[in-house]
């Protein structure tokens, strides 16, 4: 998926040896469909070759505010206008510093100064010391940068490459990469919290065996990213699967059905928006065996018994803030056949405003889906497409549904 095509990006590049990064940086953005611009500063050159972030990058690189291959030799003024975005990364303490004072002695800072603050937003990476992040005078900068209106992301924590550990590494260009998409996307979401359950759930029979089902928790997990993207607070209720944590949401591991139940009632007190995407195990065993069951070599297997487990959603959809309109619940169906009716007369029973009816034999552990969204007034259809699309599709659905 081309998620930034169209997107000119202007890639500054400040001394650091995160530049190392910013090589990869670059080539993830061009992957994505961008056209990527590298200006880079005198100081990032003593660590990256402006020939390497040129053939990365596919144009020119430019340094210097006398560039004479301007025709009207104003760089600083030309390539700030064309950008949908300035992301500076890595971004050091000391051009931070000089960005906040309104410096303007090379082309970086100059272009930088000289942008339209209305419409070429201005996003920074900054990259450090983990003493130097720390330093009262850094954390000062950042915080006048962010009310002069930049975006300064995140730093990560671990080795440094001085040999210390701690906060001040540069994010990781994947996670630039998520932030800058993340940046770009219509912010439908803004003031909710919301709470996403993904995954199956494990029911055990003893210490090394279970019940389970071939949810992957793509979906849930591609929806929980969406609503972080569209402005939420998230939290990402997930059952067992090997995903990664979308950027920026927060995660809570569980494992059995009743697990879940319990951390979703708990946040489901400050949540605004509940979604069901989790494949809960129907039963469980009526007991869970302390030790493997064995053999006893009679040749009959054992008897198992089970009992129903919690509905978790009808439990959500059933609270005070439910009922109120506090928290707006969209339930999931998984279905084998007869969509449409199935998905009503679960919408029905589960007494939530919006169903989202999908195959799951069909869907469970693919990449790609087909949405039946079922409400009061009928059912419309999201047709096939990555579960990345459908996710941005569904919450753009959801937020228009939500009460202003
Ligand atoms: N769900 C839940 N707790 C359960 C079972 C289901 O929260 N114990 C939620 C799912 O997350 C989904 C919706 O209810 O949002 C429907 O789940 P699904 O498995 O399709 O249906 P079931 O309720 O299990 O009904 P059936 O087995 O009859 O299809």
């Amino acid at each position: 998926m081309n998620e930034l095509n169209g997107k000119h990006i202007v890639l500054g590049l400040t001394g650091g040896i995160a530049c190392y990064k910013a090589a990869e940086l670059c080539r993830a953005l061009v992957k994505e469909g961008a056209t990527v611009q590298v200006v880079m500063s005198a100081a990032a050159e003593h660590f990256i070759t402006p020939v390497t972030m040129q053939a990365l990058s596919g144009r020119p690189v430019y340094g210097s505010q006398w560039d004479a291959r301007e025709a009207n030799n104003m760089a600083h003024i030309n390539l700030g206008r064309e950008a949908d975005a300035i992301l500076i990364a890595p971004a050091s303490a000391d051009f931070m510093a000089r960005l906040l004072h309104g410096r303007a002695d090379d082309l970086l800072s100059l272009m930088c100064l000289a942008r339209p603050m209305d419409r070429v937003p201005l996003l920074l990476a900054p990259a450090m010391n983990r003493e130097m992040w720390a330093h009262p005078a850094t954390q000062r900068n950042v915080a006048q940068l962010r009310s002069d209106g930049c975006t300064v992301l995140d730093v990560g924590s671990g080795d440094q490459a001085c040999g210390e550990t701690g906060d001040g590494r540069m994010l990781e260009a994947h996670e630039i990469l998520d932030d800058l998409i993340a940046y770009f996307s219509p912010k439908t979401l803004l003031g909710q919290q919301v709470l996403v359950t993904a995954g199956p759930t494990y029911e055990a029979i003893d210490p090394v065996r279970g019940v389970t089902n071939l949810s992957s928790g793509k979906m849930g997990f591609a929806i929980a990213r969406a609503a972080h993207e569209a402005g939420a607070q998230v939290t990402l209720i997930a059952g067992p699967v090997g995903l990664p944590t979308p950027r920026g949401v927060a995660r809570h591991d569980v494992r059995s059905a009743r697990d879940m139940l319990d951390a979703t009632l708990a946040l489901a007190a400050s949540a605004t928006l509940f979604i069901a995407t989790a494949a809960v195990a129907d039963w469980r065993p009526a007991r869970s065996a302390e030790h493997k069951i064995k053999k006893d070599g009679s040749g009959q297997a054992p008897q198992l018994h089970f009992i129903e487990n919690p509905d978790i959603l009808a439990t959500v959809a059933a609270l005070p803030r439910a009922l109120s309109g506090a928290l707006f619940c969209v339930g999931f169906a998984a279905e084998s056949q007869d969509l449409l009716a199935n998905a009503q007369a679960k919408r029905a029973r589960k007494k939530v405003p919006l169903l989202v009816g999908n195959i799951g034999p069909a869907t469970f552990g693919q990449d790609d889906n087909a949405l039946l969204l079922v409400d009061a007034h009928g059912a419309s259809e999201l047709s096939r497409a990555s579960k990345r699309v459908l996710a941005r599709q569904l919450i753009a659905d959801i937020a228009r549904r939500l009460p202003a």
